[in-house]
């Protein structure tokens, strides 16, 4: 079969908006709400450097293998992986990988429009001046008064859900590249501003730069190096097909294993940076860097507070996380819009509002994990949100991901690799040993070791 030189859906029209486009996805509550969090509850320095080494060993040569696949493919995940299984030759239920990346991402964009709602009420919230003077016991407070009202959390949710529907359905070009050709630049410039204001005013920049950076591990257990390897994942939007789909949209000429590492510094550099707005102010403020999922909701509104400026600043801050927010929405809704489109012929319209609507009725769970649903407990001992990222960010996409790469460094038609990537023999060769051994391995045995 003559492959397709396009998509049907549409093209990137050049490699810079594929790098903004990929950038956007992987630039999210990932790195600024989700990065903090976590390295602050496992101790810092040593997450953070295991972290580094699984963006690098894994997160390269994964997101390599997925551009490679979707570009290869053409189509949505799901018939990407059917045609390049056919193609190759390989076992048919290698494409069963098309299917759990749709899973995936439902999973993964529930929760996700829940938090960014919060993140939306915030910059209201921050604008009106509430937290001006505010002292911890009020910013605690505010957050347990929204997060406990379902009716609000559901409103938030359903807004921005609507928002990430919107853009979908307008297409490739004019929804998903006029979206994050405008919000990117403006994402960055907002974040070297706040970047310059935690420094400038907080006084504690250098305690925040070292708890980042001391590698101290005998903080580190197996379960937060699994935690670790989940946010690489994560962070990246790897393992379920959304860079899968992307790729599906760059044009031909581009350098794939090029773009996915500018792609991989550009996310790495905005979690680090996120990491030094918030622990200065946490020190700052005298406040827990180990508050679990409300500590950008409850530290920096207090820490903004008490600022010179922090009224403007906090809400800069959280006008850059709704931005952040909806670039990264946008990709886990476009794998499914797009086998929806191809499959059952639906318009993008028509696709979009079914993906985002199923993604928002799922997604009531998580709203109603701190309220309403705060006491139910699933099978594991999680909340409905918990059990959600958990099982998306530390089982899927790891799953996901090394699946993938075996597919890739291993299944596929080398002619098909080779090709797409256009690298001198040495160069692939290396990619290859990636992609066949160590990030698989390295996945298996992250698993094996958190479980026993
Ligand atoms: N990477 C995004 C973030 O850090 C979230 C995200 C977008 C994602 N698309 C994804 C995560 C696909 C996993 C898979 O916020």
């Amino acid at each position: 079969m003559a492959h397709a030189t396009e998509s049907m859906h549409g093209m990137w029209s050049s490699r810079f908006m594929f790098i903004l486009a990929a950038a956007g996805s992987a630039v999210g509550l990932g790195n600024i709400w989700r990065f903090p969090y976590v390295a602050g509850e496992n101790g810092g320095g040593a997450f953070v450097l295991v972290y580094l080494g699984c963006i690098a060993l894994i997160g390269w040569p994964i997101m390599t293998s997925e551009i490679l696949l979707g570009r290869a493919g053409r189509q949505s995940p799901i018939n990407t992986m059917r045609e390049l299984t056919l193609r190759s030759g390989a076992n048919p239920g290698w494409q069963g990988l098309g299917w759990l990346g749709a899973a995936a991402g439902f999973v993964i964009l529930s929760f996700y429009g829940v938090i960014a709602g919060w993140a939306m009420y915030y910059v209201i919230s921050l604008a009106s001046g509430a937290f001006t003077g505010a002292d911890a016991d009020f910013a605690s407070a505010a957050f347990d008064t929204f997060t406990k009202d379902a009716g609000q959390v559901v409103f938030w949710q359903t807004l921005f859900m609507a928002l990430t529907t919107l853009i979908v359905a307008r297409g490739v070009g004019q929804g998903l590249e006029t979206t994050v050709k405008y919000l990117m630049p403006m994402l960055f410039i907002l974040l070297l501003v706040l970047v310059a204001y935690a420094a400038v005013t907080t006084g504690h920049f250098i305690e925040g730069v070292s708890f980042l950076f001391s590698f101290n591990l005998e903080k580190l257990s197996w379960n937060g190096v699994l935690m670790a390897m989940g946010q690489a994942f994560f962070t990246l939007s790897l393992g379920m097909g959304a860079i899968m789909a992307y790729g599906s949209y760059m044009p031909k000429n581009a350098s794939i294993p090029g773009t996915a590492a500018t792609i991989a510094l550009l996310d790495t550099g905005v979690a680090l940076m996120s990491g030094l707005v918030i622990f200065p102010l946490v020190f700052a403020n005298g406040l827990e860097v180990s508050a679990g999922p409300g500590l950008m909701f409850i530290t920096l509104p207090l820490a903004f507070g008490h600022m010179e400026g922090g009224q403007i600043f906090g809400t800069i801050f959280f006008v850059l996380v709704t931005f952040a927010a909806i670039t990264s929405s946008i990709s886990l809704v476009e794998p499914a819009v797009a086998w929806l489109v191809e499959r059952a012929r639906l318009s993008r319209w028509q696709a979009a509002v079914a993906v985002g609507g199923l993604a928002w009725f799922i997604g009531l769970g998580s709203a109603f994990s701190f309220n309403i649903w705060s006491d139910v407990k699933l099978p594991g001992g999680l909340d409905f949100f918990s059990t959600m990222d958990f099982v998306a960010n530390n089982i899927m996409l790891p799953l996901g991901g090394m699946l993938i790469a075996l597919f890739a460094g291993w299944f596929i038609d080398q002619q098909i690799s080779r090709e797409e990537l256009s690298l001198n023999e040495t160069a692939f060769r290396m990619w290859r040993f990636l992609a066949r051994f160590i990030a698989p391995v390295a996945v298996f045995i992250v698993f094996i070791m958190t479980f026993v």
